[in-house]
């Protein structure tokens, strides 16, 4: 198809990114990489407990390869009582038997590597599981003890040590400390928890606590995984002496930012350090883990999930002696909206450039509602809260889905690396309407019911229309309801569909790595209003209309498009792939 432009001329106008990112050589294929997130308990399950498993995952695994994604991370299945779904760890060198064996990871990642996938693995430093017996032994011993160093112990305050050690508050919500009971049933000492009671903080000032991570690095790296993927990656040290800190109010659970209306959001600015997220002492940290990495052949990675505000800081951790890639939360709390899309991605390229780092990309995890409702909310939405039934602003389905498809067909268009969330490829909606006895996430009961938390992006993936769960489960069960109009988003039911979110995905796959996109850089395009967001890469011009009014594009065969287009004009919500001489 060709069109006319009178919008103006698909000359480029401004700017390039020279730098590192496009001289990359093949090699280091995380540069360009679309990675793909499995979240184990809800992707595919063999053994038909209702909980997705190892061997569920290999054996759907083909179905990711001819998706077109690079890699896949997993998010973790070791050996967990399973308060934080699974990132309590109490094993950190075994699988839990919810999930399988070492055996069944070593089958998955042999499948993995023969369909040509790279498998990066979740790894979780900042916090154990209280079962962990580093934990246990460290509530026998007694304060000031080598055990009790590992983690965060402090004698309260108060008279007699009633009150907690300082003000902090959980990112779940209630105190971020608890008492611990002695052997003798007195009240104890106090123990730092960021996240759930059931997930004490280590001690990382401590060097025996960095001592056994770099062996668990090196257990996982000598079974052949191409990387890890940092949990909680600007949360490991807190600053001397614990000081006490209050969040600002507009501060997303994770220290991000809020989604909803505001349209400047993904330009945060740089705000007050909190006293345990972002602390210099992390870098020392990521430092000695690369030495590690770099001891090792191929191309082994780590990316972080770090919620660090402004990109710029976030850039600290990927310079060239640290980590290899961090998730770019800005972008993924910016809103739909022209002048603040280009402006995160122009920050993002800038700030990750600048230390000759791919800048990553994405709009969905397994911590944020899903990005095929959240683009619809219409109120404000902190990281984290999730959606429920009584949530104000209630998406639109049918907008979400489109602005979603719009979105993501802009985003992997972008140069550097994109990260895709296990059923965003189907166009799954967050599941609002969970009943309350069904949630489990600790968000939900560390605030009373007054968050509703994360449940409704993790509910089990339909792979068939008309099987029992979709064909999540071989048994029908599944550990959090599925919605019962989720036929037309089964895998199934999508393949080979022209028009269907998952051929959307797939061509867009494809055409990324023919054009080379994931190389290549932003050229702005002129001539074009504020809503619109348009560049060149490569051959390639891309448009998206955020705005409300159609845009008439320019002359070029269309490569792809996010929704259908009538009379050469894109229509609002939806985003085109040109060639373009
Ligand atoms: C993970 C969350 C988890 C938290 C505590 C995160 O950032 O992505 O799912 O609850 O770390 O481990």
């Amino acid at each position: 198809m060709t069109q006319e432009n009178s919008a103006g001329s698909v000359t480029p106008a401004s700017r390039e990114y020279p730098a590192e990112v496009a001289t990359a050589s093949g090699s280091e294929w995380w540069r360009s990489a679309v990675i793909y997130q499995i979240y184990p308990r809800s992707f595919a399950d063999d053994s038909g407990d209702g909980i997705g498993d190892l061997p569920g995952i290999t054996r759907r695994l083909p179905a990711l390869a001819q998706l077109g994604v690079d890699a896949i991370w997993l998010s973790p299945f070791y050996t967990s009582p399973q308060r934080d779904a699974g990132y309590d760890v109490a094993d950190y060198c075994d699988v839990d038997p919810l999930f399988g064996t070492l055996e069944d990871f070593a089958a998955l990642e042999n499948e993995a590597h023969s369909l040509g996938l790279k498998v990066i693995i979740d790894i979780v430093p900042n916090h154990s599981s209280s079962d962990h017996v580093w934990f246990q032994e460290a509530l026998a011993s007694p304060a000031g003890s080598a055990e009790r160093c590992r983690y965060i112990f402090r004698d309260g305050t108060g008279a007699s040590g009633e009150l907690p050690p300082n003000n902090w508050e959980s990112v779940f919500g209630g105190p971020a400390w608890t008492r611990t009971t002695d052997s003798d049933g007195t009240p104890g000492q106090w123990y730092l928890h960021i996240f759930d009671s059931t997930q004490p903080d280590l001690d990382w000032q401590n060097p025996w606590v960095r001592e056994q991570f770099k062996d668990i690095l090196r257990f996982w790296l000598d079974r052949g995984v191409d990387g890890f993927r940092v949990d909680v990656a600007h949360g490991m040290i807190k600053a001397e002496g614990l000081p006490d800190y209050t969040p600002p109010a507009d501060s997303g659970s994770m220290g991000g930012g809020t989604v909803g209306l505001e349209p400047e959001i993904g330009d945060h600015t740089d705000g007050p350090t909190p006293p345990y997220w972002a602390q210099e002492g992390v870098h020392e940290i990521y430092r000695d883990w690369r030495k590690v990495l770099d001891g090792y052949e191929g191309d082994r990675v780590m990316v972080a999930e770090a919620w660090v505000e402004p990109l710029t800081k976030l850039a600290n951790w990927v310079r060239p002696d640290e980590m290899h890639q961090a998730f770019n939360f800005s972008y993924l709390e910016t809103s739909w909206a022209g002048p603040a899309v280009r402006r995160v991605i122009d920050t993002s390229l800038d700030a990750f450039t600048g230390v000759g780092a791919p800048s990553t990309w994405v709009l969905s995890n397994h911590d944020v509602v899903r990005h095929a409702s959240r683009l619809a909310l219409t109120a404000e939405n902190p990281q984290g809260h999730g959606v429920g039934p009584a949530s104000p602003g209630q998406p639109n389905p049918q907008l979400g889905l489109r602005r979603a498809r719009a979105a993501t067909a802009l985003m992997l268009a972008l140069p550097g690396s994109a990260y895709l969330y296990q059923g965003e490829e189907l166009g799954l909606p967050e599941v609002i309407d969970l009943p309350d006895e069904s949630r489990e996430d600790p968000t939900w009961f560390r605030t009373n019911g007054e968050r509703y938390g994360r449940d409704g992006c993790r509910v089990p993936i339909p792979w068939e229309s008309d099987a029992a769960s979709y064909g999540f489960s071989a048994s029908g069960a599944s550990w959090l309801p599925q919605p019962s109009d989720w036929a037309p988003l089964a895998r199934d039911a999508q393949v080979g569909v022209s028009g269907s979110t998952l051929e959307l995905y797939r061509s867009a796959l494809a055409i990324r790595a023919d054009h080379n996109l994931g190389l290549g850089d932003v050229q702005w395009l002129p001539g074009y209003g504020d809503s619109v967001v348009a560049f060149r890469n490569g051959d390639v011009t891309v448009i998206a209309n955020t705005g409300d009014v159609a845009v008439e594009l320019p002359v070029g065969d269309v490569l792809l498009t996010s929704a259908e287009i009538h009379e050469a004009a894109l229509a609002p919500d939806c985003t085109v792939w040109l060639r373009t001489s």
